[in-house]
């Protein structure tokens, strides 16, 4: 890795605001963003396409052997493509969330995934964020950062996003309680589960807005 490439992790729950700054810190800093979720994401959309049910180890195992997953970045900007097909428009649904969030409990999903990701962020400096980050992929990032929000708190702002979308589907209780649920499975998955690792400086998003976390990430880089 040559000395000016430098990789920023940031890890945290689902909703905590982690792909909207790492979007901005990327943009801020003039660097790439790694969205390792959409990769998760795009093998459990190829599971829900091809029918195979993600707790079947066996049927989770041949679909990976058998898709291909590619990542293109066109201006920036993070295309997931499977099987030849540009899936990113397809991937931030409820059913899918659903089963990325089984599908990356599979310890073989994860070393692929992870390799891909160290491949990906190894060139180049970059902003990556998971649940993993810190501490499995990318444990010698220069910066590393953990977003934390009360579940509140990130229902609230999910449930915005629907409504504002014109999803009218879920109540906000509903929300609430998917997202409770993948706090609990993405926590205490034997294989690399969400933590804080003891190098990350911890954010707390619940009273804050984007704009303040992104000047607090900032700030923290440049001292
Ligand atoms: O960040 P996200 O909501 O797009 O992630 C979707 C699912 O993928 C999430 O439930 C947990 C999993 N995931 C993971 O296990 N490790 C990562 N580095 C990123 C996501």
């Amino acid at each position: 890795m040559s000395e000016n490439v430098y990789q920023i992790a940031i890890d945290g729950p689902s909703g905590s605001g982690k792909s909207t700054l790492a979007k901005g810190a990327a943009k801020a800093l003039n660097i790439m963003y790694l969205d390792t979720g959409a990769m998760y994401r795009t093998c459990a959309l190829c599971s829900i396409k091809t029918g195979v049910d993600t707790r079947d180890e066996e049927a989770v195992k041949k679909m990976l052997g058998s898709m291909k997953l590619e990542i293109k970045f066109q201006d920036g900007v993070q295309h997931m493509i499977l099987n030849g097909e540009d899936v990113t428009g397809s991937i931030r649904t409820e059913e899918v969330s659903k089963a990325a969030s089984n599908i990356s409990t599979w310890p073989f999903v994860r070393t692929a995934m992870v390799e891909m990701q160290r491949k990906i962020a190894a060139d180049q400096s970059f902003v990556v964020d998971g649940r993993d980050i810190g501490s499995v992929v990318l444990p010698n990032a220069k910066y590393k950062f953990f977003l934390t929000a009360s579940a509140e708190a990130r229902a609230k702002r999910r449930f915005l996003e629907l409504t504002q979308k014109g999803d009218n589907n879920q109540t906000y209780e509903d929300v609430l309680k998917d997202i409770i649920w993948r706090d609990k499975q993405d926590s205490e998955r034997a294989a690399s589960p969400l933590v804080k690792v003891d190098d990350a400086v911890e954010i707390d998003t619940s009273d804050i807005g984007i704009e303040e976390t992104l000047d607090l990430l900032l700030s923290y880089i440049k001292e």
